[in-house]
């Protein structure tokens, strides 16, 4: 892209946006006499729980500037979470609201001073934004899943997701302490991205790389990402938040309340209110069950074969015979639009993605459209 005065953008430093080359699919789908069956994107359609509501609009009246830090109440409820429902030990005072985990993934390698000549790894089949956020900070994207094989370089970030997006798969406890062991010798920082922490499926429980059994009880050279989107419907309300090494937090704070990146009030009250209650994310998750078993078998019965997939919202599924575009296009013919699997890396050329954040209704309809061909 041109600019004045041999100003090179930040945006020349990022790649295309690829959904664009999803568009022609789109169109196809949106063709079918029944509508389009929208599965290329992890987005909530159900409704936002009415008591997460009430809370925005209790704290509405709210025309003082919000702390960074976000109220006590937040922070114990985040820490109370993480103990309840992840046996975590984390103090208050080493959590932070963040505005979505897309914002800490796209700026925490700027926010921790890293840039050129720092390398930070990434997995090999990702969501794009932690790309995006070490090519913001001028840094060095390494995708790799093994770290054993960097060499030399100077690598002071390692991004971990499990549950993973795109292909649901999670890392067991051993695995994950592998890599704190290999950071902790070098002084690397690990942030893990757990924003799928409570979508295991069949019995499968994440576990959080600040569990005990992962970290041995200090959350040293750690940060954990946690977010509300996916758990309380609460993605248009943009409530997340990261936990973990208690002066990485405070040194994030610090920056943080320098760059304005604050939380408002109203959603940091919402926020609050979800955290305290688990009903409605039980709820929630039975409907994503019932989705998700009811696409699974409906792909199943019509060849396709699902790998990974036991957390988070998505079906990693592959056709024997077909890559990536033609099974997109495929499905297209039917009315059904998924996500190709190498948006997040060259080894997913095989593989689509398929979100179950559709409503029952659509989910119907593609599981009915999938028994037609099947
Ligand atoms: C792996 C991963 N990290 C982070 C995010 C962003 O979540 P949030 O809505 O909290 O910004 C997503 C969203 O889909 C995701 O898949």
């Amino acid at each position: 892209m041109g600019t004045m005065m041999g100003r090179s953008g930040a945006v020349d430093r990022l790649p295309e946006f690829p959904w664009d080359r999803l568009t022609p699919y789109k169109q196809k789908a949106s063709a079918h006499p029944d509508g389009i069956v929208d599965l290329s994107v992890g987005t909530p359609v159900d409704p936002v729980p009415e008591r997460l509501r009430a809370a925005l609009s209790n704290a509405a009246d709210s025309p003082g500037y919000p702390a960074t830090y976000g109220t006590p109440a937040l922070r114990e409820a985040i820490a109370g979470w993480l103990g309840r429902r992840h046996d975590v030990a984390a103090d208050p005072a080493a959590t932070l609201p963040t505005a979505g985990s897309k914002e800490l993934v796209a700026w925490l390698p700027t926010l921790l001073g890293l840039g050129e000549g720092d390398t930070v790894v990434y997995p090999e089949l990702a969501y794009p934004t932690y790309d995006i956020g070490v090519r913001l900070a001028g840094a060095v994207p390494v995708a790799s899943d093994g770290l054993t094989a960097l060499g030399p370089a100077r690598v002071p970030l390692v991004w971990t997701n499990s549950p993973a997006n795109p292909t649901g798969r999670v890392l067991p406890a051993e695995h994950l302490r592998k890599i704190v062991a290999w950071a902790r010798e070098r002084g690397t920082i690990v942030a893990s991205d757990e924003c799928y922490l409570d979508l295991g499926w069949d019995g499968v429980r994440p576990i959080s790389i600040l569990h005990p059994d992962v970290c041995g009880g200090s959350h040293e050279g750690l940060l954990a990402l946690h977010s509300l989107s996916k758990r309380s419907n609460l993605a248009g309300y943009r409530a997340a938040s990261v936990t973990g090494d208690p002066g990485l937090i405070q040194e994030l704070l610090q920056v943080r309340k320098h760059a304005g990146m604050i939380m408002p009030a109203p959603v940091q009250a919402a926020m609050r209110a979800a955290l305290d209650d688990d009903v409605h994310a039980a709820e929630q998750k039975e409907r994503y069950a019932t989705r998700r078993e009811r696409l699974r078998t409906g792909l199943e019965q019509a060849g396709w074969t699902i790998t990974h997939s036991e957390a988070g919202l998505y079906l990693w599924a592959e056709h024997p015979g077909c890559d990536a575009w033609e099974s997109v296009a495929a499905l297209a013919a039917l009315g059904i639009l998924v996500a190709p699997g190498d948006f997040y890396g060259p080894t997913g050329a095989r593989h689509v993605r398929v979100a179950f954040t559709a409503t029952d209704e659509r989910v119907a309809a593609a599981v009915k459209r999938l028994e037609e061909v099947g």
